[in-house]
């Protein structure tokens, strides 16, 4: 830890040389086991944090100004305190790397005393779907709070972030990443209720069992407006329920058995939506329950029907993805494997077993080499604690 941490200050200070005091914070990237979509939709979702972080270091200046420099990114932003909340400030900050930190800034609420100066430091990836942009922000707002000694529950910090991600990225996510990044915990996963906000942990195994992501390297430049669409889609079909006289708030307040009475209701395209998030959410349920009880083969068989469901019937994958998840399942010690994270590339989650991860990642890159002529990236996948301060 101490090497990463004397890299980050050192990088900082190469921006910042006038520089003092700074303070360090880690906000970790983020897995989802299974619940894939039903985050917007009052699903139960199975995340956690990884061993990968945005380190973001903060000291103060006296210029009025607040700066943000990244080692990922050459640009970097500048906005003087007065112009914070200015609507050219926003325009301005919309298509750069640094509208989060920025976004996060204005939400905190914080009124600013003096200058700050951010240097954002990666190990992880950005753009493979470890929600690196809930991680900047969370850990922003997180750091704001804990230098102006301001106490606030790690849910009203997470509802913020993604306020950020609708009011100044234009993406209306659901709440999971920056729950799961906020909540984190070593070793566990978190069964969240995207509804009530309520969550509990999950131990998960992790001396038999590995989470490894492969990136299909894929960027769809559709990603953002066909989650908006499906998000969409997913409110049209609640609509039309509830003026049938559906009882509900929610897609996932419905069970498996009303699915043959919302066949006759839905257009095709709603039905089709409704039934993967009413079945996905079942299987968060039935994960939770095998994985608790060791039935890890079972467990895995629920990934596979998450990723059939994801790209049949919710129509996010891409035909890479579903071959990679094809490869993963006939390499043995492999349990299950699915798409992760909103879809259309990104990255393929499989749950392998500890003796087979070093054949698995050699045999998918093999593959993933024949078919692409790249070599794929892969993440073993530690599970962590959330964001924290950590100097
Ligand atoms: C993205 C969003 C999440 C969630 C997933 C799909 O990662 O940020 O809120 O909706 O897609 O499960």
């Amino acid at each position: 830890m101490s090497s990463i941490i004397d890299t980050v200050i050192a990088h900082h200070r190469e921006y910042f040389p006038r520089s003092t005091d700074c303070a360090l914070f880690a906000s970790p990237g983020r897995i989802n086991i299974i619940g894939e979509h039903i985050d917007y939709n009052g699903g139960n979702v199975l995340p956690a944090a990884i061993d990968k972080h945005i380190y973001i270091c903060i000291s103060r200046n006296n210029d009025g100004i607040i700066r943000f420099v990244s080692a990922n990114h050459k640009e970097t932003g500048e906005v003087a305190i007065n112009n914070l909340h200015s609507p050219q400030t926003k325009a301005h900050a919309a298509h750069a790397w640094w509208v989060y930190p920025y976004g996060a800034c204005v939400l905190s609420n914080i009124e600013f005393d003096c200058g700050l100066d951010f240097s954002f430091y990666s190990t992880l990836p950005v753009g493979a779907g470890m929600s690196s942009s809930a991680s900047i922000t969370v850990g922003t707002l997180y750091a704001l709070y804990s230098l102006n000694n301001i106490t606030i529950k790690s849910k009203d910090i997470a509802l913020q972030a993604q306020k950020v991600e609708w009011d100044f990225a234009g993406v209306k996510c659901g709440i999971m990443d920056q729950m799961a990044i906020i909540n984190g915990k070593k070793d566990n996963a978190i069964m969240l209720n995207t509804q009530t906000m309520e969550f509990s942990y999950i131990p998960v195994d992790t001396s038999t069992v590995r989470f490894i992501l492969v990136n299909s390297g894929v960027k769809h430049s559709l990603r953002e407006s066909a989650y908006n669409d499906r998000r969409h889609e997913c409110e049209r079909a609640l609509l039309t329920l509830k003026k049938a006289g559906f009882a509900i708030q929610n897609l996932c307040d419905c069970s498996v058995d009303d699915l043959i009475q919302i066949q006759n209701i839905l257009p095709q395209t709603e039905y089709k939506r409704t039934y993967h998030v009413i079945y996905e959410n079942h299987r968060v349920h039935q994960f939770a329950r095998e994985i608790q009880q060791y039935n890890l083969k079972k467990a895995g068989e629920l990934l596979y029907k998450s990723h059939q469901s994801l790209s049949v019937y919710y129509e996010v994958s891409i035909p890479l993805i579903d071959e990679m998840v094809e490869w993963a399942s006939d390499i043995d010690g492999v349990y299950g494997s699915r798409l992760m994270g909103g879809g259309f590339g990104g990255c393929t989650i499989s749950m392998v077993a500890l003796y087979a991860v070093e054949h698995f990642t050699r045999t998918i890159a093999q593959k993933f080499k024949k078919r692409e002529n790249r070599i794929p990236q892969i993440y073993e996948c530690s599970i962590e604690d959330g964001t924290r301060r950590i100097e």
